[in-house]
């Protein structure tokens, strides 16, 4: 187990040397009826899934990636709040065992330095409203050296590696990421999404500055102002007119 200090959260876990992505065996797990907790970890992933349809690149050896499975009883709806959730552990994590403080694009992409070192995919099985299980996938780069990822990346992305020129243990820093998700989303149960929003704001790059979002049907820039509840970002424009943005890349512009 890791040395895990957690309670429920890897108390089962799945370790593959290769796989296809760890959210497919994570999705077949949750449908045979795997229990909330479950957790997928592969040393390298042939087939990793990003946002928006993109690859996630995933090389041997090199960085975390994971699946965790749960099942809150809340709506839909309400889905985005766990993976806000999920990148505040991960940014208190990687805090804890590097020093490194890493801060958060909305939605859900952890940055060293405007880099990119984490990002976060949730996918969900529901029946009508409610959530049967919720797959967060996760992916942190953690030992790439910087030729080790392909150009196009070389700009955009980072590694904790490159950040402070030091191998980490990605066991430990799997056991850190763990125990803040297990605490956070304990204190979610019980209290709601409001204690998380605070956090989650206090990391963020983008809240209170001007940021293009690239939405689907269009550009919209103005300032970003915040987060709703659900976890929806708000921008006002220059006319003073507040978009509500439920997806989109961002991009901070001067
Ligand atoms: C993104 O920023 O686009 C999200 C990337 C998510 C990558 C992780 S790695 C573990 C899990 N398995 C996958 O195929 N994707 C996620």
């Amino acid at each position: 187990r890791f040395g895990l200090k957690t309670k429920f959260l890897g108390r089962n876990i799945f370790y593959e040397e290769t796989v296809d992505s760890t959210q497919k065996i994570a999705q077949k797990l949750a449908y045979e009826g795997a229990e909330e907790g479950t957790i997928v970890l592969a040393e390298e992933q042939i087939g990793g899934r990003g946002r928006m349809d993109r690859s996630w690149h995933s090389p041997k050896y090199k960085g975390i990636w994971m699946s965790v499975l749960l099942r809150p009883n809340i709506p839909i709806m309400q889905a985005p709040q766990l993976t806000l959730l999920t990148a505040v552990a991960v940014v208190q994590g990687i805090e804890e065992v590097t020093g490194i403080q890493a801060q958060i694009k909305w939605p859900n992409d952890v940055l060293i330095n405007g880099k990119k070192v984490t990002g976060i995919l949730t996918e969900l099985q529901a029946d009508s409203d409610r959530i049967h299980s919720l797959i967060i996938g996760i992916g942190i780069n953690v030992n790439q050296h910087i030729e080790d990822y392909p150009e196009e990346l070389q700009n955009t992305a980072t590694s904790l590696f490159i950040e402070k020129k030091e191998d980490w243990n990605r066991a430990v820093i799997i056991q850190a990421i763990l125990l803040k998700m297990e605490k956070l989303y304990t204190i979610y149960l019980e209290n709601g999404f409001y204690p998380i929003k605070l956090l989650w704001e206090s990391y963020a790059l983008t809240i209170g500055t001007r940021i293009t979002a690239s939405t689907l049907t269009g550009k919209i820039v103005g300032k970003a102002l915040g987060i709703t509840d659900d976890g929806v970002l708000l921008v006002e424009d220059e006319q003073g007119t507040t978009h509500r943005i439920y997806s989109a890349d961002i991009s901070v512009t001067s």
